[in-house]
């Protein structure tokens, strides 16, 4: 076999050189490339290289699993990890274990280490050959996936947009465990870090400065996880950033997160925002939120109409009804031959609404039996049931 490929790399640069120095001594390695940034990869998997990687010790765990998250399907084909690790602990090696990089090298380098080391490498690519089918390397940008996207708006403020959106995002990761981002559209005064108990290190805000050299695992590192796994991008938290936040940022961010999620839920403001109509049209069903009070039920007419005049598709529209026990004096039937459809979802009033939206644990977590999140769950189906 020829010279190994081999791919160097760590935070800091002298860490790199010395590595480099190291292997210099070893006439079966050859160093292909060195670099502090772990995407210059990419160059050499474009060309269907079977190269091992050093990652220095400077990487972190988080770092490392993210990078073999991104790469995994090239792993043991195309590429193999080697970790560099002064001292590395029980805990460091069990993950590693778990990464599936079953080599860790101990810092300083020695020949030994190296030298069995350079055996089983051989052997590895062996068993492998390039031509597999599985090692060709596509360029990634995000990971291919093209997400269905969901909005959910009223047309009066208080109706419960923001409890439904929390609550639909969290219910699909459960049933799910799909990847799911939420997006709060609120910029100028949104709800949803608050309704989920989260403390974002990061908004949509923090974004707009990078928005020019965005991509996909960029956009990643933004975004806060909540403890069922749903993905968040918060509003701003000072309401005067809303104007920095311009139309085209938003839907880079919304095509950037389409590559890399299955479902996005929009928390939408009751207004239609200019941010609103450009995600109108990327939806796939705007979820419309409603209550039995007159003046609800009038704006969801009016709206209706603006949906109509903007020649959005009837059938992605789904009507929510909130609240849907309430007794005003209105009946269901009433109020679908008023707007001139179906209500699709009917979500009755519950005092355990607001106390989970105090301690902010959404209602379908706390209280998944409740008719409440049973009616959640049934709009969750149908999303579910249409993704293609
Ligand atoms: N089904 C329900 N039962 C009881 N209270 C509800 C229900 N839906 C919403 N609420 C209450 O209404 C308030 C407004 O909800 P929110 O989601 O913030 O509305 P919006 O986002 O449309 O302005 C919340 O404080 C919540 O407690
Ligand atoms: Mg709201």
């Amino acid at each position: 076999m020829d010279k190994i490929p081999v791919f160097i790399t760590d935070k800091k640069i002298d860490t790199i050189e010395k590595i480099a120095a190291f292997l210099e001594n070893f006439s079966d390695f050859k160093i292909i490339k060195t670099s502090t940034d772990v995407k210059d990869l990419e160059k050499i998997l474009e060309k269907n290289i079977q190269t091992i990687i050093l990652l220095g010790p400077h990487y972190t765990i988080d770092d490392i699993e993210k990078f073999v998250s991104f790469y995994k399907d090239y792993l043991h084909y195309l590429i193999e990890i080697i970790l560099l690790a002064r001292e590395p602990s029980v805990e460091f090696l069990r993950k590693a274990i778990k990464l599936e990089i079953h080599e860790v090298l101990e810092l300083p380098l020695n020949t030994k280490d190296l030298n069995e080391y350079t055996n089983r490498a051989k052997n590895i690519f062996k068993k492998n050959p390039v031509n597999n089918s599985k090692s060709q390397y596509k360029e990634k940008k995000g990971d291919n996936k093209k997400a269905m996207r969901i909005m959910v708006f009223s047309t009066k403020g208080g109706t419960g947009a923001s409890f439904l959106a929390a609550n639909l995002a969290v219910d699909l990761t459960t049933q799910t465990r799909k990847d799911i981002t939420l997006v709060d559209l609120n910029y100028q005064f949104g709800d949803i870090a608050l309704m989920l108990d989260i403390y974002p290190k990061n908004n949509i805000n923090d974004i707009i400065p990078l928005i020019d050299q965005l991509d996909s695992e960029t956009l990643k590192s933004f975004l806060t996880i909540h403890k069922s796994g749903v993905k968040v991008l918060p509003a701003p938290i000072d309401p005067s950033q809303d104007e920095s936040i311009t139309t085209e940022s938003t839907i880079k961010i919304v095509d950037i997160l389409t590559e890399i999620n299955d479902f996005i839920i929009f928390d939408a403001p009751s207004i239609f925002s200019e941010n609103v109509l450009a995600i109108l049209e990327k939806l796939d069903y705007l979820c419309m939120i409603t209550t039995k009070d007159v003046p609800s039920i009038k704006n969801l007419k009016i709206s209706l109409q603006v949906l109509e005049r903007l020649k959005f598709p009837k059938e992605k529209i789904l009507i929510i009804m909130n609240r849907s026990d309430s007794r005003v004096g209105i009946t269901l039937n009433e109020i679908e031959d008023t707007i001139g459809r179906k209500i699709n979802i009917a979500i009755p009033s519950n005092r355990i609404v607001p106390l989970t939206i105090n301690k902010g644990i959404p209602v379908v977590l706390n209280y998944p039996k409740s008719s409440v999140s049973k009616n959640i769950n049934k709009l969750t189906k149908i999303l579910i049931n249409t993704k293609k």
